[in-house]
Protein backbone atom coordinates (compact mmCIF):
# COMPACT_ATOMS: atom_id res chain seq x y z
CA UNK A 1 0.00 0.00 0.00
CA UNK A 2 1.13 3.30 -1.04
CA UNK A 3 0.04 5.07 2.43
CA UNK A 4 1.21 6.32 5.38
CA UNK A 5 0.45 3.86 8.11
CA UNK A 6 0.30 4.91 11.54
CA UNK A 7 -0.77 4.66 14.78
CA UNK A 8 -4.13 7.02 15.72
CA UNK A 9 -1.87 8.98 18.25
CA UNK A 10 0.19 10.05 15.08
CA UNK A 11 -2.76 10.51 12.73
CA UNK A 12 -4.63 12.05 15.74
CA UNK A 13 -1.41 14.73 16.19
CA UNK A 14 -2.80 16.43 12.61
CA UNK A 15 -6.04 17.39 14.49
CA UNK A 16 -5.69 21.12 16.19
CA UNK A 17 -8.35 22.95 18.21
CA UNK A 18 -10.92 24.60 16.14
CA UNK A 19 -10.42 22.24 13.16
CA UNK A 20 -13.38 20.82 12.05
CA UNK A 21 -14.14 17.19 10.90
CA UNK A 22 -16.63 14.61 9.74
CA UNK A 23 -16.52 11.32 10.81
CA UNK A 24 -18.17 8.34 8.66
CA UNK A 25 -20.75 5.70 9.89
CA UNK A 26 -24.51 5.82 10.84
CA UNK A 27 -25.31 4.97 14.41
CA UNK A 28 -21.91 3.00 15.89
CA UNK A 29 -22.31 1.48 12.56
CA UNK A 30 -18.84 2.37 10.38
CA UNK A 31 -17.85 5.01 12.32
CA UNK A 32 -13.98 5.07 12.91
CA UNK A 33 -12.96 4.57 16.84
CA UNK A 34 -9.08 4.82 17.15
CA UNK A 35 -8.55 8.45 16.11
CA UNK A 36 -11.32 9.95 17.59
CA UNK A 37 -9.82 8.22 21.05
CA UNK A 38 -6.87 9.48 20.49
CA UNK A 39 -8.21 13.19 19.60
CA UNK A 40 -10.32 13.35 22.82
CA UNK A 41 -6.70 12.36 24.19
CA UNK A 42 -5.19 14.89 22.92
CA UNK A 43 -7.99 17.31 23.95
CA UNK A 44 -8.03 16.06 27.75
CA UNK A 45 -3.83 16.80 27.39
CA UNK A 46 -4.23 20.28 26.36
CA UNK A 47 -6.76 20.63 28.55
CA UNK A 48 -4.79 19.83 31.44
CA UNK A 49 -2.05 22.51 30.40
CA UNK A 50 -4.88 25.00 30.70
CA UNK A 51 -5.25 25.39 26.54
CA UNK A 52 -8.49 25.39 24.23
CA UNK A 53 -9.05 22.22 22.18
CA UNK A 54 -12.49 21.65 20.82
CA UNK A 55 -13.59 20.32 17.06
CA UNK A 56 -16.64 20.84 15.10
CA UNK A 57 -17.84 17.31 14.14
CA UNK A 58 -20.32 16.41 11.23
CA UNK A 59 -21.07 12.53 11.84
CA UNK A 60 -23.74 10.58 9.84
CA UNK A 61 -26.37 9.90 13.16
CA UNK A 62 -25.26 8.95 16.15
CA UNK A 63 -22.03 7.36 16.93
CA UNK A 64 -19.92 4.39 19.40
CA UNK A 65 -18.52 5.41 22.57
CA UNK A 66 -15.38 5.72 21.45
CA UNK A 67 -16.15 8.86 18.89
CA UNK A 68 -19.10 10.95 20.73
CA UNK A 69 -19.15 9.15 24.38
CA UNK A 70 -15.03 9.93 24.40
CA UNK A 71 -15.01 13.29 22.78
CA UNK A 72 -17.89 14.28 25.07
CA UNK A 73 -16.17 13.20 28.23
CA UNK A 74 -13.26 15.14 27.63
CA UNK A 75 -15.03 18.58 26.78
CA UNK A 76 -13.71 18.42 23.29
CA UNK A 77 -16.66 19.00 20.98
CA UNK A 78 -17.17 22.82 19.68
CA UNK A 79 -20.18 21.75 17.62
CA UNK A 80 -21.89 18.95 16.49
CA UNK A 81 -24.73 18.15 14.11
CA UNK A 82 -27.42 16.14 12.98
CA UNK A 83 -28.40 13.55 15.76
CA UNK A 84 -26.48 11.94 18.60
CA UNK A 85 -27.69 9.45 21.26
CA UNK A 86 -25.04 9.04 23.80
CA UNK A 87 -24.99 9.51 27.21
CA UNK A 88 -22.35 11.55 28.06
CA UNK A 89 -22.39 13.92 25.34
CA UNK A 90 -26.53 14.31 25.81
CA UNK A 91 -25.54 15.66 29.34
CA UNK A 92 -23.03 17.74 27.28
CA UNK A 93 -25.41 19.25 25.11
CA UNK A 94 -28.19 19.81 28.11
CA UNK A 95 -25.58 21.68 29.77
CA UNK A 96 -24.82 24.04 26.93
CA UNK A 97 -21.41 23.10 27.08
CA UNK A 98 -21.59 21.87 23.56
CA UNK A 99 -23.41 23.48 21.06
CA UNK A 100 -25.94 20.75 18.97
CA UNK A 101 -28.30 21.50 16.08
CA UNK A 102 -30.69 18.75 15.36
CA UNK A 103 -31.01 18.22 11.62
CA UNK A 104 -32.64 16.44 8.74
CA UNK A 105 -30.52 13.40 7.82
CA UNK A 106 -31.04 13.81 4.50
CA UNK A 107 -30.12 17.15 4.48
CA UNK A 108 -26.57 17.57 5.97
CA UNK A 109 -24.45 16.28 3.00
CA UNK A 110 -26.37 18.70 0.57
CA UNK A 111 -25.99 21.72 2.68
CA UNK A 112 -22.39 21.03 3.58
CA UNK A 113 -22.04 21.52 -0.43
CA UNK A 114 -24.09 24.06 -0.73
CA UNK A 115 -21.66 25.78 1.86
CA UNK A 116 -24.61 26.26 4.68
CA UNK A 117 -22.40 24.83 7.02
CA UNK A 118 -18.20 25.02 7.66
CA UNK A 119 -16.21 22.72 5.21
CA UNK A 120 -14.42 20.12 7.19
CA UNK A 121 -10.96 19.96 7.01
CA UNK A 122 -10.37 16.29 7.62
CA UNK A 123 -12.61 13.38 6.74
CA UNK A 124 -11.94 10.46 9.19
CA UNK A 125 -13.37 7.18 8.05
CA UNK A 126 -13.85 3.99 8.87
CA UNK A 127 -13.25 1.37 5.78
CA UNK A 128 -13.15 -2.41 5.13
CA UNK A 129 -10.93 -2.23 2.25
CA UNK A 130 -8.90 0.16 0.39
CA UNK A 131 -7.10 0.60 -2.80
CA UNK A 132 -3.94 1.83 -3.93
CA UNK A 133 -6.05 4.41 -6.46
CA UNK A 134 -7.99 5.83 -3.90
CA UNK A 135 -11.22 3.45 -3.68
CA UNK A 136 -12.50 3.30 0.14
CA UNK A 137 -15.38 0.35 0.15
CA UNK A 138 -17.28 1.99 4.06
CA UNK A 139 -17.96 -0.71 6.80
CA UNK A 140 -21.55 -1.47 7.75
CA UNK A 141 -22.92 2.34 7.81
CA UNK A 142 -21.94 5.09 5.37
CA UNK A 143 -23.77 7.89 6.36
CA UNK A 144 -22.34 11.21 4.87
CA UNK A 145 -18.78 8.86 3.71
CA UNK A 146 -18.79 10.33 0.43
CA UNK A 147 -19.49 14.10 0.33
CA UNK A 148 -16.67 14.39 3.77
CA UNK A 149 -14.36 12.17 1.81
CA UNK A 150 -14.81 14.49 -1.20
CA UNK A 151 -15.10 18.07 0.43
CA UNK A 152 -12.30 17.70 2.98
CA UNK A 153 -8.27 18.44 2.80
CA UNK A 154 -7.21 15.92 4.49
CA UNK A 155 -8.59 11.79 4.60
CA UNK A 156 -7.85 9.54 7.29
CA UNK A 157 -8.50 5.81 7.14
CA UNK A 158 -9.24 3.86 9.83
CA UNK A 159 -8.81 0.18 8.07
CA UNK A 160 -10.56 -2.13 9.91
CA UNK A 161 -10.27 -5.91 9.90
CA UNK A 162 -13.40 -6.53 12.09
CA UNK A 163 -15.56 -6.22 8.60
CA UNK A 164 -15.01 -8.35 6.03
CA UNK A 165 -13.56 -6.88 2.81
CA UNK A 166 -16.02 -9.21 1.09
CA UNK A 167 -18.53 -6.62 1.79
CA UNK A 168 -17.42 -5.08 -1.48
CA UNK A 169 -20.84 -4.89 -2.92
CA UNK A 170 -23.07 -4.21 -0.36
CA UNK A 171 -22.81 -0.68 -1.01
CA UNK A 172 -24.15 1.56 -3.62
CA UNK A 173 -22.73 5.00 -3.62
CA UNK A 174 -24.41 7.57 -5.49
CA UNK A 175 -23.91 11.89 -4.53
CA UNK A 176 -26.88 14.00 -5.87
CA UNK A 177 -25.99 16.72 -8.66
CA UNK A 178 -26.17 20.05 -6.93
CA UNK A 179 -29.66 22.30 -8.14
CA UNK A 180 -30.52 23.89 -10.26
CA UNK A 181 -31.81 20.96 -12.64
CA UNK A 182 -30.73 17.44 -10.23
CA UNK A 183 -31.83 14.73 -12.39
CA UNK A 184 -34.16 11.89 -10.67
CA UNK A 185 -32.26 9.84 -8.55
CA UNK A 186 -32.64 6.58 -10.54
CA UNK A 187 -34.53 4.64 -7.55
CA UNK A 188 -37.66 2.86 -8.15
CA UNK A 189 -37.68 0.20 -6.03
CA UNK A 190 -35.60 -0.69 -3.16
CA UNK A 191 -33.46 -3.16 -4.60
CA UNK A 192 -32.50 -0.55 -7.54
CA UNK A 193 -28.31 0.25 -7.60
CA UNK A 194 -27.63 3.49 -9.10
CA UNK A 195 -23.76 4.22 -7.76
CA UNK A 196 -20.46 2.40 -7.32
CA UNK A 197 -19.59 -0.37 -4.39
CA UNK A 198 -16.77 2.40 -3.29
CA UNK A 199 -15.89 5.80 -2.68
CA UNK A 200 -13.76 7.06 -5.10
CA UNK A 201 -10.79 9.93 -3.21
CA UNK A 202 -8.10 11.24 -4.41
CA UNK A 203 -5.42 8.99 -3.23
CA UNK A 204 -2.98 12.30 -2.09
CA UNK A 205 -5.34 13.62 0.03
CA UNK A 206 -5.27 10.09 2.26
CA UNK A 207 -2.50 11.51 4.66
CA UNK A 208 -3.05 8.22 7.12
CA UNK A 209 -3.83 4.91 7.50
CA UNK A 210 -4.67 3.35 11.03
CA UNK A 211 -5.07 -0.08 10.82
CA UNK A 212 -7.46 -2.00 13.53
CA UNK A 213 -9.70 -4.58 14.84
CA UNK A 214 -12.45 -3.22 16.69
CA UNK A 215 -16.09 -4.69 16.87
CA UNK A 216 -19.24 -1.43 16.08
CA UNK A 217 -20.15 -0.45 19.38
CA UNK A 218 -24.27 -0.97 19.10
CA UNK A 219 -25.98 -1.70 22.18
CA UNK A 220 -28.37 -4.77 22.81
CA UNK A 221 -32.26 -4.37 22.33
CA UNK A 222 -34.01 -4.54 25.16
CA UNK A 223 -36.17 -7.76 24.60
CA UNK A 224 -40.41 -7.43 24.02
CA UNK A 225 -42.45 -7.01 26.77
CA UNK A 226 -46.25 -6.96 26.96
CA UNK A 227 -46.65 -3.28 25.84
CA UNK A 228 -44.21 -3.01 22.81
CA UNK A 229 -45.46 -6.65 21.92
CA UNK A 230 -48.96 -5.36 21.75
CA UNK A 231 -48.09 -2.43 20.18
CA UNK A 232 -46.58 -4.52 17.21
CA UNK A 233 -49.55 -6.41 17.50
CA UNK A 234 -52.09 -2.84 16.38
CA UNK A 235 -49.82 -1.78 13.87
CA UNK A 236 -49.67 -5.30 11.68
CA UNK A 237 -53.51 -5.43 12.06
CA UNK A 238 -54.07 -1.89 10.87
CA UNK A 239 -51.97 -2.58 8.40
CA UNK A 240 -53.71 -5.84 7.50
CA UNK A 241 -56.93 -4.27 7.32
CA UNK A 242 -55.25 -1.64 5.33
CA UNK A 243 -54.99 -4.07 2.66
CA UNK A 244 -58.20 -6.17 2.80
CA UNK A 245 -59.77 -2.10 2.51
CA UNK A 246 -57.82 -1.91 -0.82
CA UNK A 247 -56.37 1.08 0.41
CA UNK A 248 -52.82 -0.37 0.32
CA UNK A 249 -51.98 -2.81 -2.77
CA UNK A 250 -52.10 -6.41 -1.73
CA UNK A 251 -48.61 -6.79 -2.92
CA UNK A 252 -47.70 -4.48 -0.11
CA UNK A 253 -45.72 -1.43 0.04
CA UNK A 254 -42.23 -1.09 1.44
CA UNK A 255 -41.63 -0.47 4.94
CA UNK A 256 -39.30 2.37 6.91
CA UNK A 257 -38.94 1.50 10.27
CA UNK A 258 -37.79 3.83 12.62
CA UNK A 259 -34.49 3.56 15.57
CA UNK A 260 -34.98 2.21 19.00
CA UNK A 261 -36.31 -0.93 20.99
CA UNK A 262 -40.15 0.14 19.88
CA UNK A 263 -39.17 0.10 16.29
CA UNK A 264 -37.28 -3.34 16.36
CA UNK A 265 -40.07 -4.85 18.38
CA UNK A 266 -42.84 -3.56 15.69
CA UNK A 267 -40.88 -5.19 12.68
CA UNK A 268 -40.56 -8.81 14.52
CA UNK A 269 -45.08 -8.16 14.81
CA UNK A 270 -45.29 -7.77 11.60
CA UNK A 271 -43.35 -10.74 10.86
CA UNK A 272 -45.44 -12.70 13.34
CA UNK A 273 -48.97 -11.59 11.09
CA UNK A 274 -49.68 -14.06 8.51
CA UNK A 275 -51.70 -11.73 7.06
CA UNK A 276 -48.97 -9.44 6.00
CA UNK A 277 -47.49 -10.27 3.00
CA UNK A 278 -43.21 -10.63 2.71
CA UNK A 279 -42.60 -7.01 2.52
CA UNK A 280 -39.27 -4.89 1.44
CA UNK A 281 -37.91 -1.98 2.97
CA UNK A 282 -36.65 1.46 1.88
CA UNK A 283 -35.69 2.41 5.53
CA UNK A 284 -32.77 4.41 7.80
CA UNK A 285 -31.40 1.68 9.99
CA UNK A 286 -31.41 -2.06 9.37
CA UNK A 287 -31.69 -3.23 13.13
CA UNK A 288 -31.86 -6.82 14.30
CA UNK A 289 -35.15 -7.51 14.09
CA UNK A 290 -34.74 -7.27 9.89
CA UNK A 291 -32.42 -9.74 10.01
CA UNK A 292 -34.16 -12.89 11.69
CA UNK A 293 -36.69 -11.23 9.27
CA UNK A 294 -34.67 -12.01 6.16
CA UNK A 295 -33.96 -15.80 7.19
CA UNK A 296 -37.43 -16.32 7.99
CA UNK A 297 -38.06 -15.00 4.84
CA UNK A 298 -40.87 -12.47 5.99
CA UNK A 299 -38.47 -9.50 4.71
CA UNK A 300 -37.17 -10.41 0.82
CA UNK A 301 -34.94 -7.09 0.84
CA UNK A 302 -33.82 -4.26 2.67
CA UNK A 303 -32.03 -0.65 1.21
CA UNK A 304 -30.53 1.11 4.48
CA UNK A 305 -27.36 3.68 5.54
CA UNK A 306 -26.67 0.81 8.02
CA UNK A 307 -26.70 -2.90 9.37
CA UNK A 308 -27.17 -1.19 13.37
CA UNK A 309 -26.97 -4.91 14.27
CA UNK A 310 -26.06 -5.71 17.79
CA UNK A 311 -22.45 -7.91 17.28
CA UNK A 312 -23.56 -11.63 17.10
CA UNK A 313 -26.23 -10.88 14.68
CA UNK A 314 -23.63 -8.94 12.52
CA UNK A 315 -21.56 -12.28 12.86
CA UNK A 316 -24.51 -14.20 11.19
CA UNK A 317 -24.79 -11.66 8.78
CA UNK A 318 -21.06 -11.45 7.98
CA UNK A 319 -21.27 -15.24 8.35
CA UNK A 320 -23.75 -15.54 4.97
CA UNK A 321 -22.46 -12.40 3.15
CA UNK A 322 -23.74 -14.37 -0.08
CA UNK A 323 -27.02 -14.68 0.87
CA UNK A 324 -27.24 -10.64 2.88
CA UNK A 325 -25.37 -9.12 -0.30
CA UNK A 326 -28.28 -10.52 -2.40
CA UNK A 327 -30.72 -9.11 -0.07
CA UNK A 328 -28.98 -5.47 1.48
CA UNK A 329 -27.85 -2.02 -0.24
CA UNK A 330 -26.17 0.31 1.85
CA UNK A 331 -26.62 3.63 0.48
CA UNK A 332 -25.35 7.52 1.99
CA UNK A 333 -28.30 8.88 3.95
CA UNK A 334 -28.79 11.54 1.12
CA UNK A 335 -30.38 8.42 -0.71
CA UNK A 336 -31.59 6.46 2.00
CA UNK A 337 -33.57 8.89 3.54
CA UNK A 338 -33.94 10.68 0.28
CA UNK A 339 -37.50 12.42 0.25
CA UNK A 340 -38.17 12.18 -3.59
CA UNK A 341 -37.39 8.58 -3.21
CA UNK A 342 -39.57 8.23 -0.62
CA UNK A 343 -42.64 9.58 -2.18
CA UNK A 344 -41.50 7.45 -5.51
CA UNK A 345 -41.56 4.29 -3.62
CA UNK A 346 -44.64 5.25 -1.55
CA UNK A 347 -43.43 3.95 1.68
CA UNK A 348 -45.43 2.97 4.67
CA UNK A 349 -43.37 4.86 7.66
CA UNK A 350 -43.24 3.71 11.45
CA UNK A 351 -41.29 5.99 14.02
CA UNK A 352 -41.96 6.56 17.81
CA UNK A 353 -42.97 9.52 19.42
CA UNK A 354 -41.78 10.54 22.76
CA UNK A 355 -45.25 12.43 23.36
CA UNK A 356 -47.91 13.46 20.86
CA UNK A 357 -50.98 15.76 21.90
CA UNK A 358 -54.55 15.11 21.33
CA UNK A 359 -54.81 16.63 18.17
CA UNK A 360 -51.82 14.44 16.59
CA UNK A 361 -48.73 16.75 16.50
CA UNK A 362 -45.83 14.71 17.60
CA UNK A 363 -42.67 15.69 19.68
CA UNK A 364 -39.78 12.79 19.19
CA UNK A 365 -37.09 14.86 20.36
CA UNK A 366 -37.42 16.79 23.65
CA UNK A 367 -38.21 15.42 26.97
CA UNK A 368 -40.63 17.03 28.58
CA UNK A 369 -40.02 20.34 26.45
CA UNK A 370 -36.44 21.21 26.80
CA UNK A 371 -34.31 18.05 27.46
CA UNK A 372 -32.80 16.72 24.02
CA UNK A 373 -33.04 13.02 24.08
CA UNK A 374 -31.17 12.13 20.37
CA UNK A 375 -33.10 14.19 17.77
CA UNK A 376 -35.58 13.96 14.93
CA UNK A 377 -33.18 12.04 12.51
CA UNK A 378 -34.86 10.76 9.42
CA UNK A 379 -38.26 10.22 10.87
CA UNK A 380 -39.21 13.81 8.95
CA UNK A 381 -37.56 12.88 6.05
CA UNK A 382 -39.99 9.75 5.61
CA UNK A 383 -42.96 10.71 7.57
CA UNK A 384 -44.05 13.98 5.65
CA UNK A 385 -43.19 11.81 1.99
CA UNK A 386 -45.10 9.08 3.14
CA UNK A 387 -47.51 6.67 1.69
CA UNK A 388 -48.81 6.54 5.07
CA UNK A 389 -47.31 7.85 8.27
CA UNK A 390 -47.81 6.02 11.36
CA UNK A 391 -46.23 6.85 15.08
CA UNK A 392 -46.35 4.19 17.23
CA UNK A 393 -45.38 5.20 21.43
CA UNK A 394 -46.17 3.47 24.90
CA UNK A 395 -49.34 5.03 26.02
CA UNK A 396 -47.26 6.24 29.58
CA UNK A 397 -44.29 6.72 30.37
CA UNK A 398 -41.95 6.04 33.95
CA UNK A 399 -44.27 3.61 34.91
CA UNK A 400 -47.19 5.18 34.19
CA UNK A 401 -46.63 8.70 35.88
CA UNK A 402 -46.27 10.43 32.45
CA UNK A 403 -49.12 10.34 29.61
CA UNK A 404 -47.19 10.19 26.29
CA UNK A 405 -50.52 11.81 25.19
CA UNK A 406 -50.63 15.17 26.37
CA UNK A 407 -53.13 18.37 25.52
CA UNK A 408 -50.33 20.05 23.48
CA UNK A 409 -47.00 18.92 23.01
CA UNK A 410 -44.03 20.83 24.73
CA UNK A 411 -42.21 20.47 21.42
CA UNK A 412 -42.92 20.10 18.07
CA UNK A 413 -41.11 17.94 15.61
CA UNK A 414 -43.82 16.39 13.19
CA UNK A 415 -46.98 18.63 12.51
CA UNK A 416 -50.75 17.21 12.58
CA UNK A 417 -50.50 17.66 8.76
CA UNK A 418 -48.01 14.51 8.83
CA UNK A 419 -49.42 12.36 11.34
CA UNK A 420 -51.82 10.33 9.79
CA UNK A 421 -52.30 7.25 12.15
CA UNK A 422 -51.43 6.87 15.93
CA UNK A 423 -51.19 3.93 17.68
CA UNK A 424 -50.03 2.62 21.38
CA UNK A 425 -50.93 -0.20 23.20
CA UNK A 426 -54.47 0.67 23.77
CA UNK A 427 -55.02 1.10 20.06
CA UNK A 428 -55.04 2.93 16.91
CA UNK A 429 -56.06 6.18 16.19
CA UNK A 430 -56.83 6.73 12.46
CA UNK A 431 -56.58 10.60 11.87
CA UNK A 432 -57.04 10.68 8.12
CA UNK A 433 -59.75 12.85 7.15
CA UNK A 434 -60.73 14.24 10.42
CA UNK A 435 -60.84 17.94 12.20
CA UNK A 436 -58.88 18.78 15.14
CA UNK A 437 -62.13 17.82 17.18
CA UNK A 438 -62.46 14.75 15.62
CA UNK A 439 -59.05 13.70 16.13
CA UNK A 440 -59.01 14.63 19.78
CA UNK A 441 -61.46 12.48 20.58
CA UNK A 442 -60.33 9.74 18.66
CA UNK A 443 -57.07 10.29 20.07
CA UNK A 444 -58.69 10.06 23.63
CA UNK A 445 -60.94 6.91 22.92
CA UNK A 446 -58.23 4.57 21.45
CA UNK A 447 -55.01 5.81 22.14
CA UNK A 448 -54.71 7.25 25.88
CA UNK A 449 -53.94 5.26 28.98
CA UNK A 450 -57.51 4.88 30.63
CA UNK A 451 -56.03 6.82 33.62
CA UNK A 452 -55.92 9.74 31.57
CA UNK A 453 -59.09 10.31 29.57
CA UNK A 454 -60.89 11.73 31.74
CA UNK A 455 -58.42 14.30 32.39
CA UNK A 456 -57.49 14.97 28.77
CA UNK A 457 -61.54 15.16 28.27
CA UNK A 458 -62.24 17.45 30.76
CA UNK A 459 -59.20 19.94 29.39
CA UNK A 460 -60.85 19.55 26.02
CA UNK A 461 -64.40 21.04 27.62
CA UNK A 462 -62.45 23.76 29.31
CA UNK A 463 -60.78 24.76 26.05
CA UNK A 464 -62.75 28.22 24.40
CA UNK A 465 -64.53 27.00 21.36
CA UNK A 466 -62.25 27.22 18.02
CA UNK A 467 -60.98 25.39 15.27
CA UNK A 468 -58.52 23.77 17.23
CA UNK A 469 -59.65 24.00 20.70
CA UNK A 470 -56.95 24.58 23.30
CA UNK A 471 -56.80 26.13 26.77
CA UNK A 472 -53.75 28.69 27.02
CA UNK A 473 -53.76 28.43 30.79
CA UNK A 474 -53.15 24.89 31.31
CA UNK A 475 -52.20 23.02 28.32
CA UNK A 476 -49.01 22.50 30.03
CA UNK A 477 -50.56 21.86 33.31
CA UNK A 478 -49.49 17.87 32.75
CA UNK A 479 -45.89 19.10 32.53
CA UNK A 480 -46.05 21.07 35.10
CA UNK A 481 -47.67 18.93 37.49
CA UNK A 482 -44.54 16.20 36.41
CA UNK A 483 -42.12 18.70 36.85
CA UNK A 484 -43.20 19.89 40.76
CA UNK A 485 -44.49 16.37 42.14
CA UNK A 486 -42.97 13.73 39.64
CA UNK A 487 -46.31 12.58 38.22
CA UNK A 488 -48.93 14.04 35.91
CA UNK A 489 -51.88 12.26 37.76
CA UNK A 490 -51.77 15.26 40.22
CA UNK A 491 -52.50 17.64 37.21
CA UNK A 492 -54.95 20.06 38.28
CA UNK A 493 -57.10 19.41 35.11
N1 LIG B 1 -41.64 12.07 28.47
C1 LIG B 1 -40.45 11.83 29.06
N2 LIG B 1 -39.72 10.71 28.83
C2 LIG B 1 -40.24 9.79 28.01
C3 LIG B 1 -41.48 9.96 27.38
C4 LIG B 1 -42.18 11.17 27.64
N3 LIG B 1 -43.36 11.41 27.06
N4 LIG B 1 -41.72 8.88 26.62
C5 LIG B 1 -40.66 8.05 26.74
N5 LIG B 1 -39.78 8.59 27.59
C6 LIG B 1 -38.48 8.00 28.00
C7 LIG B 1 -38.58 6.54 28.35
O1 LIG B 1 -39.01 6.39 29.68
C8 LIG B 1 -37.16 6.08 28.15
O2 LIG B 1 -36.38 6.57 29.22
P1 LIG B 1 -35.14 5.75 29.83
O3 LIG B 1 -34.14 5.69 28.70
O4 LIG B 1 -34.71 6.59 30.98
O5 LIG B 1 -35.71 4.42 30.19
C9 LIG B 1 -36.71 6.88 26.91
O6 LIG B 1 -37.62 8.01 26.85
C10 LIG B 1 -36.73 6.10 25.59
O7 LIG B 1 -37.87 5.36 25.53
P2 LIG B 1 -37.93 3.86 24.93
O8 LIG B 1 -39.24 3.35 25.34
O9 LIG B 1 -36.73 3.05 25.29
O10 LIG B 1 -38.00 4.16 23.39
P3 LIG B 1 -37.10 3.87 22.14
O11 LIG B 1 -35.79 3.21 22.42
O12 LIG B 1 -37.99 3.17 21.20
O13 LIG B 1 -36.77 5.35 21.59
C11 LIG B 1 -37.23 7.56 20.77
C12 LIG B 1 -37.80 6.26 21.36
C13 LIG B 1 -38.39 8.49 20.44
C14 LIG B 1 -36.30 8.24 21.77
C15 LIG B 1 -36.43 7.18 19.48
O14 LIG B 1 -37.25 6.46 18.61
C16 LIG B 1 -35.90 8.42 18.76
O15 LIG B 1 -34.86 8.95 19.11
N6 LIG B 1 -36.65 8.89 17.72
C17 LIG B 1 -36.30 10.09 16.98
C18 LIG B 1 -35.49 9.79 15.77
C19 LIG B 1 -36.19 8.87 14.81
O16 LIG B 1 -37.39 8.72 14.82
N7 LIG B 1 -35.42 8.26 13.95
C20 LIG B 1 -35.92 7.30 13.03
C21 LIG B 1 -36.00 7.82 11.68
S1 LIG B 1 -35.59 6.63 10.51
Amino acid sequence: MNYKVMTAEEAASFVNNGDIIGFSGFTPAGCPKEVPTAIAKRAEAAHAEGKEFKIGMYTGASTGDSLDGALARANAIMFRTPYQSNKDLRSRLNAQEAHYFDMHLSHLAQELRYGFLPKPKFAIVEACELTDDGEIVPTSGVGILPTICRLADHIIVELNAAHPAALRGMHDIYEPQDPPCREAIPVYKPSDRCGQPFVKVDPRKIIAVVNTNRPNEVGKFSPLDAVTHQIGANVANFLAAEIKAGRIPASFLPIQSGVGNIANAVLSSLGENPDIPPFEMYTEVIQDAVIGLMKEGHCKFASGCSLTVSQPVLEQVYGDLDFFKERIVLRPQEISNNPEVARRLGLITINTALEADIFGNVNSTHVLGTKMMNGIGGSCDFTRNAYISIFTTPSTAKDGKISSIVPMVSHLDQSEHSVKVLITEHGVADLRGKSPIQRAHCIIDNCVAPEYRDMLRRYLESAPKAHTPANLNTCFEMHRAFAETGDMHNAKL
